[in-house]
């Protein structure tokens, strides 16, 4: 097993990573607040692990709920069920909840952690590549809004995450290749080691061999801890995170929450931010390729869909976190393993992408 820290002073936590972590009941036992446990996962997840979780719980008294799957129930409706649950079990404020599943149940449960009683602990045990290599670090907890993605929420952190590299065996191809998207962008954004060892390795990912898949998973917790620890609620160099994620929740939200899986959409939007790079001067066409060859490697799709026009984008780009008295933010690529916050893109260069002008 590896332990990576994020440090934040007196809520610094660790990251556990590594196999058959859900059987070392201690690991998990070490980080529980109080004596009410509440562990909250999904249909498709519970069945696979929740028994393990429980027994892994030994004498704590805990209850559990399981939430539908998907990224259209991650909303303020489902999240009432949450504090139902919490309520009718009378749980006080020195409870825990722990989040059992993907990106969508760690920010739900974050977030209902985070407002229960003004604030109780949680744990994160994330099951998708995803969620081990982005979502489960850092706080950021929310739901979304129909008329925006992750438009509601807090920051607020967990007492530790503890990701069992062996919970991936189950996950489907198409969601690891989207764990794939989060994993490419640390090396574009900061990293330019990491992404010639992707390069190097992409095929053992997704053969899922295990000690690609750890060193993986490290290396991103590794630079994810780093800007969370710098730059804890996104002041400033957290934003970089953001690459691609401003065109991706235009299409995650324009096409339908759960048509395009996030990593999906994240890739089709690191693309264009490439291609949008290239306008600006900074990158060359041969760097383009090459952003696009590993995410295509990765099984990514890159195209855009013909249903959004780049009105469609342009209008629901500027309802993003990022946007900043009114002014569109976009996180671009100076160079490769460079990235940099770009709040003065040429807006007709912006339309030229959207529209794959050539
Ligand atoms: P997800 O939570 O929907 O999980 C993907 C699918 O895999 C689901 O159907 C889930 O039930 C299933 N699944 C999970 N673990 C499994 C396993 N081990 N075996 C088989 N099936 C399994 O999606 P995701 O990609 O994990 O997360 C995406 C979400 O994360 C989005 O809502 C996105 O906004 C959010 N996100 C948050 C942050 C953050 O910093 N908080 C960062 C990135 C993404
Ligand atoms: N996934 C973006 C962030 O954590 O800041």
């Amino acid at each position: 097993m590896k332990t990576l820290y994020v440090e934040l002073g007196d809520r610094r936590y660790p990251i556990y990573i590594g196999p058959a972590l859900l059987d070392q009941g201690d690991l998990l036992r070490g980080h529980i607040a109080g004596r009410q446990v509440l562990v909250v996962s999904n249909e498709t997840v519970a069945p696979l692990y929740l028994e393990r979780v429980r027994a892994a719980l030994g004498g704590f008294m805990h209850e559990t709920l399981v939430l539908p799957d998907g990224e259209q129930y991650k909303t303020l409706a489902v999240l009432d069920q949450i504090f139902t649950a919490l309520l009718s079990h009378r749980f006080d404020r020195n409870c825990t909840l722990v989040a059992l599943g993907g990106g969508v149940i760690g920010d739900m449960v974050g977030f209902a952690a985070a407002c229960y009683q003004r604030g109780v602990h949680f744990i994160q045990i994330p099951t998708t590549l995803l969620a081990q290599v982005d979502s489960s670090v850092g706080g950021k907890t929310a739901v979304n809004h129909a008329l925006g993605k992750n438009m509601i929420g807090v920051f607020h952190q967990p007492s530790c995450v503890l990701a069992d590299t062996d919970t991936l065996a189950s996950l489907p191809e198409r969601e690891l290749s989207a764990g794939l998207a989060e994993v490419i962008k640390y090396g574009l954004i900061r990293d330019l080691r990491f992404l010639e060892w992707l390069e190097a390795n992409i095929e053992r990912l997704l053969d899922r061999d295990a000690a690609a898949l750890t060193e993986a998973i490290q290396c991103s917790c590794r630079n994810k801890a780093e800007i969370v620890a710098a730059d804890e609620r996104e002041t400033g160099e957290r934003a970089l995170l953001n690459l691609g994620h401003t065109f991706g929740h235009a299409i995650e939200t324009g096409l339908g929450y759960g048509t395009w899986l996030h990593g999906e959409a994240v890739a089709t939007g690191i693309s264009l931010a490439a291609d949008l790079s290239a306008r600006q001067g900074w990158l060359n066409e041969a760097q383009v390729e090459r952003v696009r060859a590993v995410l295509a490697r990765a099984r990514l799709p890159l195209n855009l869909s013909q249903q959004m026009t780049a009105d469609d984008f342009l209008r629901l780009m500027a309802v993003d976190k990022k946007v900043k008295d009114g002014r569109l933010r976009l996180i671009l690529l100076r160079d490769l393993g460079q990235g940099v916050i770009a709040d003065d893109v040429n807006p007709q260069l912006l339309r030229d992408t959207l529209e794959g002008k050539r």
